[in-house]
């Protein structure tokens, strides 16, 4: 009579239980045909409480990031590669788009003061709440990454700007190529299993380019967070300028945003984030793993697996 969890979950979903407690959190009242939706979906509740589908409560606490681990949540844009051919970007890089997706970011950043961090390129961003963040009760869906210590959240963003240097290089040289009147299955002939090294020398032998000296909103994505800058509020009586101390949201880019000496030098990231305690080298693929596949504890999580009885206390009753 063991009751494990896989087992409660499957009932549910047979029993449409699940799906119902799921939506609690968001369920909008914006018809008639909503209103009484609505009403139902309460009385559905009411029936359930005190019954024996009350143990569905439960599973509230199943998308729930645990403290002390870290929320990122990272929003890419879907099917972007039509988007960006519908609104014909430059490629590789479109320095106006990308310059809009980081306004847009810096605006979210403004407006939730739990978001600490944010490191977007392409159509990506990710945003990093502060360690004790309650947002949402901290209920997030599995496309949150939650990462158990700072040392993992290096390795996180680590991960997603090595993401952003190889795609970088990759599509540079791609696009030049292209550009040049190579087919695309050529180009992709050329590519194939070339190393950093290499791609670094067709650009510079081919095309005559540096890669090192192409933007760095390009190569190593936008970093986003508050840092106190000196503001002018207004002038005095003979015209000079009153200045005042502020938290404002600054984009600051690095070759390494991972690194000890970008981090430690920023109060309000180690403050609210913690401290990158050495630097990294190879990223610990279990990590990336866990940041890849959902569901899955993280590394340095201890795992505990309760075994419950159920029913025990009729089987003690029967004398059993
Ligand atoms: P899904 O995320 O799975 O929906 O696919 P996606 O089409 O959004 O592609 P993905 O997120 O894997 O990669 C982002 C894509 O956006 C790139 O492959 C490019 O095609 C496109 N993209 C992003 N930024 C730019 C840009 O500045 N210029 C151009 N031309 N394309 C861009
Ligand atoms: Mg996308």
């Amino acid at each position: 009579m063991i009751n494990s969890v896989g087992v409660v979950r499957k009932e549910a979903e047979n029993c449409n239980c699940l799906q119902v407690f799921f939506v609690s959190g968001s369920f909008k009242v914006d018809s008639v045909e909503a209103k009484k939706k609505e009403e139902n979906f309460r009385e559905t509740l009411r029936d359930m409480a005190n019954s024996k589908y009350e143990y569905v409560k439960s599973f509230e606490l199943e998308d729930e990031v645990m403290l002390p681990n870290l929320m990122v949540v990272r929003i890419d844009g879907r099917d972007f590669s039509r988007f960006s051919q519908v609104h014909e970007f430059e490629k590789p890089n479109d320095e106006t788009a990308l310059n809009l997706m980081n306004s847009c970011s810096a605006a979210v950043l403004e407006e939730f003061p739990d978001i600490i961090f944010a490191y977007g390129y392409s159509d990506e961003y990710s945003f990093v709440f502060k360690k004790t963040s309650r947002f949402y009760q901290r209920r997030a869906s599995s496309k949150v990454v939650s990462c158990a210590s700072a040392e993992v959240l290096q390795a996180y963003l680590a991960w997603r700007q090595q993401d952003c240097h190889a795609n970088n290089q990759y599509d540079t040289c791609f696009w030049m190529l292209v550009k040049s009147g190579k087919s695309v299955s050529e180009t992709q002939e050329i590519l194939k299993d070339t190393q950093k090294q290499q791609k670094n020398e067709l650009l510079f032998q081919k095309f005559g380019i540096n890669y090192k000296t192409l933007p760095e909103l390009f190569r190593q994505g936008s970093c986003l967070f508050k840092k106190k800058v000196e503001e002018t509020v207004k002038h005095d009586e003979n015209g000079n300028p009153v200045k005042r101390l502020r938290r404002k949201a600054v984009f600051v880019h690095s070759e390494n945003i991972a690194g000890r000496s970008f981090w430690n030098e920023q109060p309000s990231l180690y403050n609210d984030l913690g401290h990158f305690t050495k630097d990294i080298g190879k990223i610990e693929p279990d990590f990336i793993r866990s940041f890849q596949f959902e569901n899955k504890l993280l590394p340095l999580t201890w795992v505990v697996v309760r075994i419950d009885g159920c029913h025990f206390h009729s089987g003690c009753s029967r004398g059993v």
